[in-house]
Parts: structure tokens; C-alpha cells; sequence
């Protein structure tokens, strides 16, 4: 016995070995991931991969990509623009992957992408809203909407639907995310007619905001607008309501995370964030979707888990409109992509190589999430 299976270890070893060093892995195709798998805003990262796996198994288990298997290979940049620009160097210099998707956080999009452009490897960003990211180059995809729509809608939602015309904000000025997106809310909320009577700052991996949400308070708004990321978007709402603030607050896509509600608990009744879909909604692309991921990672599907698959199906797509893997031909197939049915809504990347898709908008009633509405560009 003990024999038979040392023989079998000793064949599985050799096949192992010829498998990798004879195939030049010409089997497979190779795509890099970066993503945020720790630190501050790890459940983007982890939920991003959850849904960028689900799509590679799928895709493989149907007979791969033009005649190969997807191999994704993945770099944790630990929630930081240095990382992630090293992480990108190392999947396209070491690994020589064929294209890349990453990140969620507009700051280590930024800080990546003229990396992928520089050595012509296609990169799509699954969730960076913050324009500038697309600018960087013709190498640069997103499959999601931009922040100057998603200001304009929340900044629409809280004047037209709410009915406030008083508003302050609370933003992260370390994250070009926050700072654009309160731009662009103010923006639309002010040519509306409404006024931001205060507007107030901190920096991701604050943990004490009482001191900005007293001046905040003191100005007396009807609404607070906090465009961020979920951990110091639950803090802030809870101390606001310490400090007796029960008004309405509303964040942005940065909110989505299952940390938002575990963090905030009953403190987030009463709060309403954009994202890029709803687990209720009731389109056949979603149920299947949510059906499938629950079984398979046993949690809820966050919107960088659908958008993570939407990014990887789309990816694939695209390799196999190419034809092949030349950058240039993965680029230009990229750019084609119109009217793909995705969990996220029907997808069709324009000349600025971004998204044009709904945007929906949830709520918080008794520490669990509601479906609100749905927004059409
Ligand atoms: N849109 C955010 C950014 O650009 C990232 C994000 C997307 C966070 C979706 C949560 C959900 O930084």
C-alpha cells in the first residue's frame, strides 16, 4: 500500500513537472489581479476575487478561452497605492500575464494604471469611479459608472427625492475617491438651489470624528452627505447619532461592504449610499448570480463581487473577440464591447473607455439593507 501510492506520488510529481515546464504554459492564459485581499478596506479585495473566481471557474468549466484555461494569478496590495503599483510591475514584468483587472479603489487605480499603459497591457478596473482613472490611458477599461454621474444622482436624490435643501459634508481627503465625489455632489445640490452650510475633513484610518461632527452639527443641516469607504462611513454615522445628529446621511458606493452594517449596527437606520446593484433585484443575470455565489462562498454578493464577475466575463469576452492575446487586440476588443448583458446591468464601454450603467440606491431600515431605487443614466 504504502508502495503503490509513493509510486503514485513519484507519477504525479513527473506529470506535474512536465506539465509546467513542457507547456510553456501555453495551455493557459495568464491574467493578473490586483486587488485590496488586506488592511483597511480588505472586504473590496476579498469580495472583488470571490467574484473574479466564480467567472474563471465558469468560464474554464465551459471550455475556457480560445481553446485554453484562464489562469488568474493574484497580488495583494494591502489597501495601498505603492503596493499596487508594485504589484501591477511584478504580474507584467514576472508573470507576463496578458491583462490585468484591479483595482476598486480610484487612489490605487490611479496608481497602477500608468503602469498597464506604459507596457501596453490592458487593465479594467471593476469598480473605480473617479474619471481621472480612464484618463491615464488607452490601455484603461472600467465596467462601471463615473463619479460625475454618481454625484449628480446623489446630490439629485437628496434635494429632488428626500426634499433637503441644507447639507453638509464629511470627506476623506487622502482618497481622490471622496474628494471627487464631494466635488461633483456639490456641484449638482448647489445649481439645484440647495446650499453645503459646513463641509469638514479627516483621513482614512481616523477614528475619532467628534470634533469635525460638532462644527458640522453646529451648522445646522437638514442632511449630511460622507462619500467614502464603509469603515469610516459606519464610524462617522455612529458618532453622529452619539452626538445626537439623527438626520438623514448619505454616502456613496465607498459604503458597500457587509463591514458597513456589522461596524454601524442600528446607528445606520435612517442612511441611504449608492451602489451598483441590489441583491433583490430580479433579473435572471442577478438571481443566478446570487444563487450561485452564496452557495459557493457562503456570504452575500457586495457589489465588488458582481462587479469582479461582471469585469472577468468581460475580460474574456474580449480575449476571445481578439482571437488572440496581443495586448493591442485584447485593447481593441475591449473597446467593442457593447450591449453585455452583466449582474451589474447591460454593459457597453463608450470612447472614454468607461461604463454607462444604473445607479442604485439603497437604504438602511432596522440594521438591514433595502432596495430604494434604481436610477437610469
Ligand atoms: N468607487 C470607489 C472608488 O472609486 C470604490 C468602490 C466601488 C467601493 C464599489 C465600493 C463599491 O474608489
Amino acid at each position: 500500500m504504502k508502495t503503490y501510492s509513493g509510486i503514485l506520488a513519484a507519477l504525479f510529481t513527473t506529470l506535474v513537472i512536465l506539465g509546467c515546464g513542457g507547456g510553456d504554459k501555453g495551455d493557459e492564459i495568464l491574467i493578473g489581479e490586483f486587488g485590496s485581499l488586506t488592511g483597511t478596506t480588505a472586504t473590496f479585495g476579498q469580495s472583488t476575487h470571490h467574484g473574479l473566481e466564480l467567472a474563471v471557474e465558469e468560464t474554464n468549466n465551459a471550455g475556457g478561452v480560445l481553446g485554453k484555461k484562464i489562469r488568474l494569478l493574484v497580488e495583494d496590495d494591502q489597501s495601498k497605492p505603492e503596493e499596487a503599483a508594485t504589484a501591477v510591475t511584478k504580474l507584467i514584468t514576472r508573470d507576463n500575464v496578458k491583462a490585468i483587472i484591479g483595482e476598486v479603489a480610484s487612489s490605487r487605480s490611479l496608481a497602477a494604471a500608468p503602469i498597464c499603459q506604459q507596457f501596453k497591457i490592458p487593465m479594467v478596473s471593476p469598480a473605480s469611479t473617479n474619471p481621472e482613472v480612464t484618463k491615464k490611458g488607452d490601455f484603461i477599461f472600467r465596467v462601471c459608472y463615473i463619479d460625475p454621474f454618481q454625484g449628480e444622482m446623489l446630490a439629485r436624490f437628496m434635494y429632488n427625492s428626500l426634499g433637503f435643501k441644507k447639507a453638509v459634508i464629511l470627506k476623506d481627503v487622502k482618497n481622490d475617491y471622496s474628494v471627487g465625489l464631494a466635488q461633483y455632489f456639490r456641484q449638482t445640490f448647489e445649481s439645484l438651489g440647495g446650499t453645503v452650510v459646513a463641509e469638514q475633513a479627516y483621513s482614512e484610518g481616523d477614528s475619532d470624528f467628534k470634533a469635525q461632527l460638532t462644527a458640522l452639527k453646529a451648522a445646522e443641516p437638514e442632511a449630511m452627505f460622507v462619500p467614502g469607504y464603509y469603515i469610516e462611513g459606519a464610524l462617522i454615522v455612529k458618532q453622529a447619532r452619539e452626538l445626537n445628529m439623527t438626520m438623514p446621511i448619505v454616502g456613496g458606493d465607498g459604503w458597500d461592504s457587509s463591514k458597513l452594517l456589522e461596524v454601524g449596527g442600528q446607528a445606520m437606520n435612517n442612511t441611504y449610499f449608492s451602489t451598483h446593484y441590489s441583491t433583490d433585484d430580479t433579473a435572471a443575470a442577478v438571481r443566478s448570480f446570487v444563487t450561485k455565489y452564496s452557495a459557493r462562498f457562503n456570504e452575500r454578493p457586495d457589489a465588488m463581487a458582481a462587479l469582479g464577475y461582471d469585469a472577468g466575463l468581460i475580460l474574456f469576452d474580449a480575449i476571445r473577440r481578439a482571437g488572440n492575446t496581443d495586448g493591442t487586440a485584447i485593447r481593441d476588443a475591449l473597446a467593442a464591447t457593447s450591449d453585455f448583458t452583466g449582474v451589474t446591468g447591460s454593459i457597453t464601454i463608450d470612447e472614454r473607455r468607461n461604463a454607462r450603467k444604473p445607479l442604485v440606491i439603497l437604504t438602511v431600515e432596522n440594521a438591514s439593507l433595502k432596495y430604494k431605487e434604481s436610477i437610469q443614466p
